[in-house]
């Protein structure tokens, strides 16, 4: 009886687990959100008011989260090919910040660029761990085209000091930054910080794609990009994933011309002030006006059209 008893109490308890908790969590973080809404206000944009991980709205599934992690198997976006992504998101997620959807949309348009023969460089400033890289590079490996150069950027030393523009509170809880650090220095903050190595591990071992066509450069955008853009040539996408108002400007003045009409340019972080600043600051430098794709509630991105 007694055995029977403690039986019965472990399927509870198992049940319990697959079901009723991680409700019960996703319950409390959304009482949370809708709580932080009621008190601050709409004056404020999403990632002012939820730090890191947990600043998407209420009803986002946001699938880094560890709460919608539960019913992540059952997410179905409905991309082609999309269990074949799902399975290399999977096998990068521990390399990668980027959303579940901004991993997904990075896959499919480095797929699309290969089937449609649009040539170029695939560029990413803003490398970290290497696994929104790797994404790209386990799509362009499915293609039977050969396979394009691919240069990656990064200080391998986090994040720069942001400029004043760049300020959003949660910065200061998520990135252990001072109010005072907003100062645009060309120096670590220490936020972010991944090593090259760890993003070697992502890109040749998890996506296992050819050394002799991957291109690292170590050290500020600002000084490694000026050096490179010849080697680079004609880019395909435009991976812009350095979170600040500076590192974004920079990289668009510098690699923008070199994307090839019908080319991609994603921008990670447009959700981030500083970043979208430095976006429309630079579409007026040159006149564009481009539509800008949702990939998620921070990312977008377009086609260069002319
Ligand atoms: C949000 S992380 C990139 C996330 C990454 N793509 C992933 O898959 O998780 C931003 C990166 O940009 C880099 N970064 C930002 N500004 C930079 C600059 N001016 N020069 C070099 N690296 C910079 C940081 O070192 C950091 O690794």
């Amino acid at each position: 009886m007694q055995s029977i008893k403690l039986k019965l109490y472990s399927i509870l308890r198992y049940f319990y687990f697959l079901s009723g908790y991680p409700r019960l969590k996703e319950w409390i973080f959304n009482q949370r959100r809708i709580l932080a809404i009621k008190l601050i206000g709409n004056k404020y944009s999403f990632a002012e008011i939820f730090p890191s991980a947990d600043y998407f709205p209420v009803g986002i599934i946001h699938t880094n989260v560890q709460h919608t992690k539960a019913g992540w198997q059952l997410l179905n976006r409905g991309y082609d090919d999309e269990a074949r992504a799902k399975n290399a998101i999977v096998s990068l997620r521990k390399f990668t910040m980027v959303t579940h959807d901004g991993l997904l949309v990075s896959y499919d348009i480095a797929r699309y660029v290969q089937a449609a023969g649009i040539a170029g460089s695939i560029v990413e400033t803003g490398v970290c761990q290497g696994g929104s890289a790797a994404i790209m590079c386990i799509a362009l490996k499915d293609s039977n085209v050969e396979l394009p150069q691919i240069h990656l950027f990064d200080s391998f030393e986090g994040l720069p000091h942001p400029n004043e523009i760049d300020y959003m509170p949660w910065m200061e809880e998520d990135w252990a930054l001072k109010r005072t650090d907003f100062d645009g220095i060309l120096a670590t903050t220490g936020a972010l910080v991944a090593t090259q190595e760890c993003a070697e591990e992502a890109v040749f071992k998890v996506a296992n794609y050819p050394r002799e066509k991957t291109h690292f450069y170590k050290g500020w955008f600002q000084d490694t990009i000026p050096g490179a853009k010849k080697e680079i040539g004609k880019i395909s996408i435009l991976r812009l994933d350095g979170d600040l108002y500076e590192s974004t400007l920079f990289c668009l003045r510098e690699l923008y011309p070199q994307v090839t009409v019908g080319g991609f340019i994603i921008i990670d972080d447009y959700g981030l002030i500083g970043c979208r600043k430095a976006c429309e600051q630079y579409f007026s430098e040159i006149g564009i006006k481009p539509f800008l794709s949702y990939i998620d509630a921070v990312g977008r991105y377009f086609i260069k059209t002319h």
